[in-house]
């Protein structure tokens, strides 16, 4: 068996420091670790290699499984996460973790190559390169049986995207497999954002185009064992990656999906309002009931998209609905204050009504990031 071959061997390469990490981010992949370190240990010959799993304590066991292996293999590290999930923060803490100069991050599911490592390894050291990515689009890589139909076809419309509003030049800028120098990485890593999968679009964009990088093609593999977990919300979280980059950083991810979901909330409003009106309730306490129900649906969607790493549960959510309703109540007062203010001038309505949304909007969000979603 791979891992039983992977675990007998501390050779001398075990004793050298690394000269390569390769981050292996990993959530209920118990069976495919065990296969990819052995993979490895032939793939990375003659290079002194050692492996950090980085594991969101999955419930399938995946740490104790990497920890066995770990234990009698010295080039095998383990980073157990608590209380938190995502591929990107993951990959992150990784790269962090080491002291090597070079590291990779590839998935741990046996999708990506691993005898493209030694390759990007000597790209990365040949000539000035920073950055060498493993392409699954650039001429001669392809995405093999690796991707469904409807997730190629989703995965080019995101590439589009990213080379038209950040000129991210990549061919595969969702790829989830390159090497770095560790320096540049760690000199980049307090402006990546910890969610999704977009950790290496983000990467390059924040780099501002001062990485060297480097493409090389492969197969991305069909995955055997486990399932992905690539879902909606991650495709969401990219797009917003793309938006805020693309606004520079002005507004966060976060206050930009808030305000999605502030938008969507006043569509709720209006569809209760008619409901309560058509019911013969009086306009007051339509208007008032309508406006729970909008709160009500901001909060949940809030919980669920934009606070999704803070997300309340059980009686913290009864808790936080109510801090919520609280924030919005007094977000209504300075909406209504500050349209009043511009107001005074009747022909300056629609500025005056804008510039109350958003003041209310502001107030909202950030009086629920310190109150509902708090950070622990
Ligand atoms: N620690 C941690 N936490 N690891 C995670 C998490 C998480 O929340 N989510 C996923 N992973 C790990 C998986 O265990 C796997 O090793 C790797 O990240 C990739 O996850 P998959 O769920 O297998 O992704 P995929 O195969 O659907 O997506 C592939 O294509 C994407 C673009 O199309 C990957 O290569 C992605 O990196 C890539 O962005
Ligand atoms: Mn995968």
């Amino acid at each position: 068996m791979a891992g039983a071959a992977a675990a007998v061997q501390p050779l001398e390469s075990s004793l050298l420091p690394a000269e390569l990490s390769v981050i292996l981010p990993s959530f209920n992949e118990a069976d495919n670790i065990p296969i990819l370190i052995g993979l490895l240990d032939k793939a990375l010959a003659g290079i002194a290699w050692e492996a950090i799993v980085v594991d969101d304590n999955s419930p399938d066991g995946t740490t104790e499984v990497a920890r066995k292996i770990a234990h009698g293999d010295p080039r095998v590290r383990v980073i157990r996460r608590i209380g938190r999930r995502g591929l990107s923060g993951a990959c992150i803490e990784g790269m962090l973790a080491s002291s090597a100069p070079f590291v990779a991050v590839m998935d741990a599911d046996l999708q990506h190559d691993e005898t493209l490592l030694p390759k990007m390894l000597a790209a990365l050291k040949a000539d000035d390169t920073d950055l060498v990515v493993a392409s699954r689009k650039v001429e001669g890589g392809t995405v093999g049986e690796g991707l469904s139909k409807i997730r190629a076809w989703g995965s080019n419309i995101a590439n589009g995207l990213a080379q038209k509003l950040l000129n991210v030049t990549l061919t595969d800028p969702m790829s989830g497999f390159f090497m770095v120098r560790r320096e540049k990485a760690e000199e980049l890593a307090p402006r990546l954002s910890p969610q999704g999968f977009k950790i290496l679009l983000d990467l390059v964009s924040s780099a501002n185009g001062t990485l060297k990088i480097k493409e090389l093609p492969f197969t991305f593999r069909e995955r055997q064992h486990g399932e992905s977990k690539l879902d909606t919300l991650v495709t969401l979280d990219y797009f917003g990656l793309l938006l805020a980059k693309y606004f520079g950083d002005i507004v966060s991810v976060r206050f930009l999906m808030f305000g999605l979901v502030g938008a969507s909330g006043l569509l709720v409003h209006l569809v209760a309002l008619r409901v309560f009106l058509l019911s013969d309730m009086s306009f007051n306490l339509s208007q008032t009931a309508a406006s729970f129900v909008a709160m009500t649906s901001n909060f949940f969607l809030n919980n669920q998209l934009t606070y999704r790493d803070r997300r309340l549960r059980g009686f913290g959510a009864l808790i936080g609905l109510l801090t919520f309703y609280a924030v919005c109540s007094v977000g209504v007062l300075a909406n209504v204050g500050v349209a009043n203010l511009i107001y005074a001038d009747p022909s300056f309505w629609l500025f005056a009504g804008a510039a109350g949304a958003v003041m209310g909007a502001v107030w909202n969000y950030a009086a629920s990031s310190a109150l509902t979603w708090r950070k622990n």
